[in-house]
């Protein structure tokens, strides 16, 4: 190797261990110590050395998280130590019993305890040998679990390599936050597909992927707890996490260590309401204790440690009675049941529907019209059918008919082989083309206002409009007929000036929609805003889209940084489908032929770089705002993170986008600071030069 080979191997072998350092400064310490443009030319660097010395690159290279291929299978991992669970306490008086337990183990010795929140997730077991993640698992049934390495390398807080060579095994759990939930249960609802039932759900779902490159896409979390013989290292637990912190592996921030009854009882209390500042889903909390020494002379039952209890916080739960099973037809055809209830107040919203998911879950709970039924609101957004009271039955409950054809179209419905989905597969299904067109016009795609769920269904089933195309054929006339127009179609409720509107406010769509909305709007299976957004930048155009050939297209939009294969299948299989095609190109023969403006970079206003979050009441229109904002430099962003430098905080703001600011030290300013900024005001302290707090 040359002298300059040499030094530029040394470069790459920097690179790679700054770049991982910086990982653990964004997903560990929230805390970035470099810009996002930075961090991005590291990146771009790292990149381009790989690509020509193929030779060189390292498995901890924060470009082989995610491996190229599928896995066939998850081999079976055998523990030494098995993975217990742990004793519940469902109240302060059993966790009374438990500390009294404790103390009477420790002849009457008083421990600290460590108090963590129970993360609701995947309970998982990393393995390090010499600071390299070598091995990751399930919990499975404790003693066997399953190898996913290839799919936890893929989570971006794990990190790939520790700060010191040492070999350790970790426990933890793998979840994902309640607004990344909600976010990816909100596409799927407007998309008419079944929902996810909760995000634990979701993430262990996710882990049993086969392909981690599908994997990589969910935005899943890990925080770890335990280390397993800590006390070969440790003295005390509260140390072992303090260790895996200096270590770079990410751990708890909401811990507290306590000791006398009153505190632990207070701390276990405070809980109650600080549960829901959790970003993610906490189902109680655990309370261990803390000296390795004492949890010896406690030991073990059978199943549980004596040293551990999990304090299960109450769930939000009340019962009603099932009127009966609503059949939904969604927009890509999936037939799911909703339970129709009695009204009932569930942590201070009236409850009328509940979601049973899919008729497997209805066969599960053995639903009968007519059962008295607990529902629980899961993750505290859309409530669920979670047990019948079988011991309420009278015997005039009826069963459930799980339905053979469409209640839209009368289609016979059909199961695919790999899904446990009912769906309609008649692409005419007047329910499907509603949903299509309500979608399409959707305030996060085409923004057509007027056209929501009453219309949308009233414009299909009086034949006036098919699909999106047929939007922009209508005219006043058509919506409005004249009164002698004897056999004339007419909409219910429409007079002349609202009919107007809704013209006016479509070819205001056609005019000014981008690109990334229409894509949106199409509703192509796992093309959510980010990915439309990414599409539409690279092609440019509706024409430039329609007009490449597939295998072009193909290629790409898996070129696109952050879109990756399975998107580029999901396009490629879209325009596959004449229809799909036939709509496009009727779009643009009606005038709708968007581009995607290429937003210039600012790089010397007086938001240079930074990302702005707006929320709450303001004097502008927000996209007046974020033009502004734009025009500054600045990056509208919708979400508190940790690279989020400003929050401007309006009137009547919520609440977690505040906690989140502050817990992160985002700077915060109001619309009056923000036009100070705008106007000249020196720019804010970048957010990571304040405390992560
Ligand atoms: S300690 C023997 N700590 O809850 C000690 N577990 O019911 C066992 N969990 O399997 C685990 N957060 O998946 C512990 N801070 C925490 C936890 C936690 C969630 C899960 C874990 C475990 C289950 C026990």
């Amino acid at each position: 190797m040359s002298q300059s080979e040499l030094e530029l191997r040394q470069r790459y072998q920097t690179l790679v261990r700054e770049l991982s350092e910086h990982d653990r400064r964004y997903y560990v310490e929230m805390a970035p110590v470099v810009s996002d443009a930075e961090y991005d030319r590291l990146y771009r660097e790292l990149r381009s050395l790989e690509a020509a010395h193929a030779d060189w690159i390292s498995a901890d290279s924060p470009t082989q998280r995610v491996a190229p291929a599928p896995v066939t299978a998850f081999p079976k991992v055998v523990r030494a130590v098995p993975m217990l669970s742990l004793d519940n306490a469902y109240s302060e008086g059993e966790l009374r019993e438990f500390y009294d337990r404790v103390i009477k183990g420790l002849h009457g010795e008083t421990p600290a305890f460590v108090v963590e929140p129970k993360i609701d997730g995947i309970g998982i077991e990393l393995t390090y040998d010499g600071g390299r993640f070598t091995l990751g698992a399930t919990r499975g049934d404790g003693r066997v679990g399953e190898e996913i390495t290839a799919n936890l390398r893929t989570v971006r807080s794990l990190p790939l390599t520790l700060r010191q060579p040492v070999s350790l095994t970790v426990r933890g759990e793998v979840f994902m936050d309640k607004a990344d939930f909600a976010a990816i249960n909100q596409e799927r609802a407007l998309a008419g597909e079944e929902l996810w039932k909760n995000a634990r759900n979701f993430t262990g779902g996710t882990l049993k992927l086969l392909d981690p490159r599908l994997c990589a896409t969910r935005p899943l979390r890990v925080t770890l707890y335990e280390v397993v013989n800590g006390e070969a290292v440790k003295a005390l637990h509260s140390e072992s996490l303090a260790w895996m912190r200096e270590l770079g592996l990410p751990t708890s921030p909401d811990v507290s260590l306590v000791s006398a009854w009153e505190t632990l009882a207070s701390t276990v209390a405070a809980w109650a309401t600080r549960k829901s500042t959790l970003p993610y889903e906490a189902d109680g909390l655990v309370a261990k204790v803390d000296s390795f020494a004492q949890r010896r002379l406690l030991g073990f039952t059978a199943k549980f440690p004596r040293w551990a209890a999990a304090y299960k916080f109450p769930a939000l739960r009340a019962q009603t009675r099932v009127r009966g099973i609503e059949v939904n037809v969604g927009r890509t055809g999936a037939i799911t049941p909703v339970a129709e209830l009695d009204p009932v107040e569930l942590s201070g919203t009236t409850v009328k529907r509940a979601s049973l998911f899919n008729w497997d879950e209805v066969r599960r709970l053995d639903v009968h019209i007519g059962d008295q039924v607990i529902v629980e609101k899961a993750g505290e957004i859309i409530p669920q059918v979670i047990e019948v009271v079988t011991g309420a039955r009278t015997g005039d409950e009826k069963p459930v008919v799980v339905p053979d054809v469409c209640p839209s179209c009368g289609s016979p419905l059909v199961k695919r082989e790999d899904e446990v989905i009912l769906r309609c597969e008649n692409a005419g299904c007047p329910d499907q083309r509603w949903k299509a067109v309500q979608f399409f016009a959707h305030r996060g795609a085409m923004n057509i206002d007027g056209v929501g769920e009453m219309l949308a269904q009233e414009l299909v089933r009086k034949g006036l409009v098919q699909d999106a195309a047929d939007l922009f054929a209508l005219t006043v006339d058509k919506l409005v007929p004249p009164a002698d127009a004897a056999d004339a179609v007419r909409i219910d409720r429409m007079a002349k000036k609202s009919a107007e509107n809704l013209i006016a406010a479509i070819t205001r769509a056609k005019e000014t929609a981008t690109l990334s909305r229409l894509l949106i709007g199409l509703g192509i299976p796992h093309v959510g805003t980010v990915a439309a957004q990414a599409i539409a930048a690279r092609f440019g155009s509706l024409q430039a889209f329609a007009e490449s050939s597939g295998e072009e297209r193909r290629q790409m939009v898996a070129a696109i940084d952050g879109v990756g294969e399975v998107i580029a299948q999901a396009v490629g299989a879209y325009m596959d489908d004449p229809t799909h095609v036939a709509l496009i190109a009727r779009l643009r023969e009606r005038g709708v032929s968007p581009t995607e403006p290429v937003a210039a970079v600012v790089s010397d206003g007086p938001l240079a770089g930074k990302r702005v979050c707006v929320t709450g009441k303001l004097t502008r229109a927000r996209s007046d705002i974020q033009k502004d904002i734009e025009a500054a430099g600045g990056k509208f962003v919708t979400t508190v993170g940790k690279t989020t430098d400003i929050l401007v905080a309006g009137e009547d703001v919520g609440k977690s986008k505040l906690d989140a600011a502050r817990k992160l030290g985002t700077q915060i300013v109001d619309e009056a600071g923000l036009d100070a900024i705008l106007h000249g005001a020196s720019a804010p302290a970048p957010a990571s030069d304040q405390p992560a707090g």
